[in-house]
């Protein structure tokens, strides 16, 4: 029997819950082309969002094309530049002759070496002399509005974890190239996203920064209890299977609303389960996940220093002010700048999430985990 939840994968259809304020908003921006711009840490859904979103949008409006890049492993410029193309060219062609046809006819200055996969279903794959596009991007970054504007379409271009162009050389220049660029575009618009919350507020709301304003901004949350309640309860149910109230909200608790670990945590917890899924089997699918992912844990923690652990300690104790001569004595916290310190490398490394001020951990078993196991603190 197939298992009826999904972690690590885009969550569709049935294995997608909640969302409905921001699919519907994001749905009327890609219609209306409104640029907007998606924050929040890894695994909480922005891909499973913004897929669903594309679907709905070009749904409602025949004309539209949705394109998506992802920046993960893209570290320069040169790299950037040809995804941009290819992706931009793959999403308005519906065969990879009108796709090479595309890539000849909408470059002038430019000459796009373009190769196609042995494999049919294979993309079209585009590079051009990188000398030339650093002279002339031009080409490059109006080709969606130039397709677009040929075609008599609409094009919405997605970028996951966009906050990866703060690192490219010279990355203001850079910036400011793709902005005065793309806020030209009639015809285009852009969906940016990214996990890095600190360095995505810092291209998008610091305001000596390009990308000040660009667009709508949205911060996406974890899934509320009673939307993870109602979804454990219809997908076990769609097994044969049921979960009590108590099992359901031990869940959400245990992961914090995380949504990744809420699939995952209840996954483990429907394997164990014959017919009805009680707190005691939950406690023990918890108990194995804490323990498959220990030797993970223990990785990451070989890498903190004392003082990035003795904050964390007093944070996860709940400790207030942990400024406080008294809470910094008690942790062996050496001074205020070694907690900012602290602060900023955990955030940095994401282990800590930064929310106005507030730190939270960004995994949840991983701070039980360290409560528990490693500080000591009661189970
Ligand atoms: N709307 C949702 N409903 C249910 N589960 C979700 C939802 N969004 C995300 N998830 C869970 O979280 C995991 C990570 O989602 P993903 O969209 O890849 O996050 P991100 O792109 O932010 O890293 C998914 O595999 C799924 O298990
Ligand atoms: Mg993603």
């Amino acid at each position: 029997m197939e298992t009826p939840f999904i972690f690590g994968k885009i969550a569709t259809e049935k294995n997608f819950t909640d969302r409905e304020m921001e699919t519907d908003y994001l749905v009327q921006n890609f219609t209306s082309l409104i640029n907007t711009i998606i924050i929040s840490p890894r695994r909480w859904g922005k891909s499973s969002l913004v897929n669903k979103v594309s679907k709905m949008a070009m749904e409602q409006e025949k004309h539209l094309r949705v394109c998506h890049i992802d920046l993960f492993n893209v570290r320069n410029e040169e790299h950037f530049y040809s995804l941009l193309a290819q992706k931009v060219i793959a999403a308005t062609s519906t065969r990879w002759e009108e796709a090479v046809e595309n890539a000849k006819s909408f470059f002038s200055q430019l000459v796009p070496k373009i190769s196609i996969g042995t494999d049919p279903m294979n993309e079209v794959s585009i590079d051009f002399d990188w000398e030339a596009v650093k002279r002339n991007p031009d080409e490059v970054l109006d080709l969606a509005e130039n397709i677009a504007k040929k075609k008599g379409v609409k094009i919405v271009i997605c970028i996951d974890e966009f906050q990866n162009i703060a690192e490219f050389t010279d990355p203001d220049y850079f910036q400011k190239k793709l902005r005065s660029h793309w806020q030209l575009h009639q015809h285009v618009a852009y969906c940016l996203y990214g996990s890095k919350r600190h360095m995505m507020l810092e291209v998008f709301t610091n305001s000596s920064k390009p990308f000040y304003k660009f667009g709508n901004l949205i911060f996406l949350n974890k899934i509320d209890t009673p939307h993870l309640v109602e979804f454990f309860n219809t997908r076990f149910a769609d097994t044969g299977k049921s979960i009590t109230k108590e099992a359901s909200h031990l869940i959400a608790k245990l992961v914090d609303n995380h949504p990744y670990y809420a699939q995952q945590l209840a996954q483990q917890s429907w394997l164990r389960t014959k017919d009805i899924c009680t707190v005691e089997i939950v406690s023990e699918a918890h108990a194995a996940l804490v323990e498959q992912l220990s030797l993970l844990f223990v990785t990451i923690t070989e890498t903190l220093t004392n003082q990035q652990l003795n904050y964390l300690k007093a944070l996860i104790a709940g400790e207030k002010s942990i400024g406080s001569t008294d809470v910094m004595h008690r942790y062996q916290i050496s001074s205020t700048t070694s907690i900012a310190r602290s602060k900023a490398a955990l955030v940095k490394n994401d282990i800590l999430d930064n929310k106005a001020g507030e730190y939270s951990f960004q995994d949840p078993i991983y701070a039980y985990w360290l409560k528990t196991e490693y500080f000591g603190i009661g189970k």
